[in-house]
């Protein structure tokens, strides 16, 4: 799959297979989120990739709109150290994550870090610092789906010159 390609087709995946996914993919998926842009080059995140099934359905249990890490083969907390930007740093990661995901024939759906109500229990179970951002959960497996949310037009997004 090329580049475009990817980009055009990822998209949310709430459903996974039981297939499991090995080590070395994930660590593949965290590799290549360590290549996104940050301000000031400050790569201000840490990545905590949770494999264990028991902690996984804690997971599941404890966010609003994320039942689905409870399915999924493994769930990727993105966090960042606080600091200008480190909001939009912490996005791009996930980002890269969610597209690297995609080109490995994989699926992910971003659940809400911070500020959601459950953030604070999602780090408890997590061991993350309070002072530590959360910026998401990314439940990572093969998809059992393949859905099409409807996307703006162009014509509807684009401006030449002016707003
Ligand atoms: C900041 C942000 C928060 C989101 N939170 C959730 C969430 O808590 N649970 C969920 O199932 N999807 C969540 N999503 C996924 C969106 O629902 C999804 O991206 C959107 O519906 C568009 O679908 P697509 O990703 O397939 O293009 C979130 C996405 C973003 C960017």
């Amino acid at each position: 799959m090329d580049a475009l390609e990817c980009l055009r087709t990822r998209r949310s995946i709430r459903q996974f297979t039981q297939q499991p996914v090995d080590r070395q993919t994930l660590e593949q998926l965290v590799d290549v989120a360590r290549f996104a842009p940050t301000a000031n080059n400050r790569q201000p995140w840490d990545f905590v990739v949770v494999t264990d099934r028991n902690k996984l359905q804690q997971l599941a249990q404890a966010v609003e709109w994320g039942k689905h890490i409870g399915q999924a083969a493994a769930c990727i907390a993105v966090t960042v150290q606080p600091g200008t930007y480190a909001r939009e740093d912490g996005a791009n990661a996930a980002t890269y994550l969610a597209l690297a995901a995609r080109a490995m024939g994989l699926g992910s759906c971003w659940v809400a870090g911070e500020p959601s109500p459950s953030s604070a229990k999602v780090k408890e179970l997590l061991e993350i610092p309070m002072g530590v951002h959360l910026t998401c959960l990314l439940p990572i497996g093969y998809p059992a789906e393949d859905p099409t949310p409807d996307k703006r037009p162009l014509e509807s997004v684009i401006h030449w010159d002016k707003y």
